[in-house]
């Protein structure tokens, strides 16, 4: 096995002296490294801080999370995306209430066990909140490894995680895992970078990197390509009726799950087949304008939107649709990110 014992002195020096101020890292209990390792899954380090702050501050500990309603929790991830890490947090809270008394757990099968919590996350908050010595190999991690040792195989591949985790729990230093768990991130992060030409001047790590050596820094790590992603056209119809829009859930299961969401349709619709779809909802419309376009990347789907306000002289549409005044739009009724650039329109739109 690889020996990585003489990365662990350099790394940690050079943590203490370039770590990042971040939020997460001031008081790293359980729950708060829980939340913001769940909110930098897919989200960036900027874009989650107002976030995890709001968060904190909203419920600040698993019981708050456990009880807190739907709404609120919508209103809180809103923006961030891929909500489904929302309800899987908020689940797994609920679990903690019920099976480890309120307290977070600190054995890593019980943190492993808990809804959306992989290796990965258990990893951080094991090393990081109770200082045990169990790796977090996410995508920094596999690059730093992968130059570091000249590793040519896929990244992705599970055996490859596996070997650089168990190279990585052998070196682990008592009293100070969640620095060196950090200190890997943080290199990934801000000096050992996906470009082909990372700051290998700044690398507390370069007289060990056999990539270096060997040249192979901008060829690594290696990865299949990215899977396709399916695209499709949709029309989102931004209903207007007095000051009021028209939403409606989405479905309980699949793509933004119970989600509040502009009524939209496969295609992209003409006003006359719109006009013919309202109409047969009991819906009168009389008035359709364009509405801002918009493209947005779910992790297996493109959606390429179009958009229409269409004012109706009446605010039927069956029990599907939910009239709401146009200002609690985001409001009381947290859209998914894809619907941004249409509540934005919707907001900013002056009625006549
Ligand atoms: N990305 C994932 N976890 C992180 C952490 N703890 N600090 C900075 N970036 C991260």
């Amino acid at each position: 096995m690889t020996d990585l014992s003489a990365i662990v002195a350099p790394l940690l020096a050079w943590y203490r002296l370039h770590a990042r101020k971040l939020p997460w890292r001031e008081n790293p209990t359980p729950y708060r490294v829980w939340i913001s390792e769940i909110m930098l899954q897919q989200t960036r380090v900027e874009t989650v801080k107002p976030y995890f702050h709001r968060f904190l501050a909203a419920l600040p500990e698993v019981s708050k999370l456990a009880a807190a309603p739907e709404e609120e929790l919508q209103r809180l991830w809103s923006g961030l995306g891929y909500y489904r890490r929302a309800r899987q947090l908020q689940r797994a809270a609920q679990q903690i209430m019920n099976e480890h008394h309120g307290v977070f757990p600190s054995r890593y099968e019980q943190v492993r066990a808990l809804p959306g919590i992989g290796d990965y996350t258990a990893g951080a908050i094991l090393s990081i909140a109770f200082n045990q010595p169990e790796p977090a190999v996410d995508g920094n991690v596999l690059r730093v490894l992968a130059r570091l040792t000249d590793c040519r195989d896929e990244v992705q591949n599970p055996a490859v995680r596996r070997r650089f985790a168990g190279a990585l729990r052998a070196v682990y230093p008592a009293g100070r895992c969640g620095d060196f768990t950090q200190s890997l991130m943080e290199l990934g992060a801000v000096v050992c970078t996906p470009q082909r030409t990372p700051d290998c001047a700044a690398c507390p790590l370069a007289a060990h990197c056999l990539a270096r050596v060997r040249g192979s820094v901008d060829q690594l790590p290696v990865r299949t390509p990215v899977r396709e992603r399916r695209s499709e056209q949709r029309t989102v119809l931004m209903l207007l009726h007095e000051n009021r829009v028209a939403l409606r859930r989405r479905p309980p299961h699949g793509l933004l799950a119970g989600l509040w969401e502009f009524p939209n349709r496969e295609g992209e619709l003409a006003p006359e087949e719109l006009k013919t779809l309202l109409t047969e909802r009991g819906l009168e419309p009389e008035g359709f304008t364009p509405g801002p376009a918009a493209r947005h990347l779910f992790t297996h789907l493109e959606w390429r939107l179009s958009s229409w306000f269409i004012r109706c002289r009446n605010a039927a549409g069956a029990d599907e649709l939910h009239w709401v005044p146009r200002e609690a739009l985001g409001r009381d009724y947290p859209l998914p990110a894809a619907f941004r650039a249409c509540q934005k329109a919707l907001l900013n739109m002056k009625l006549v």
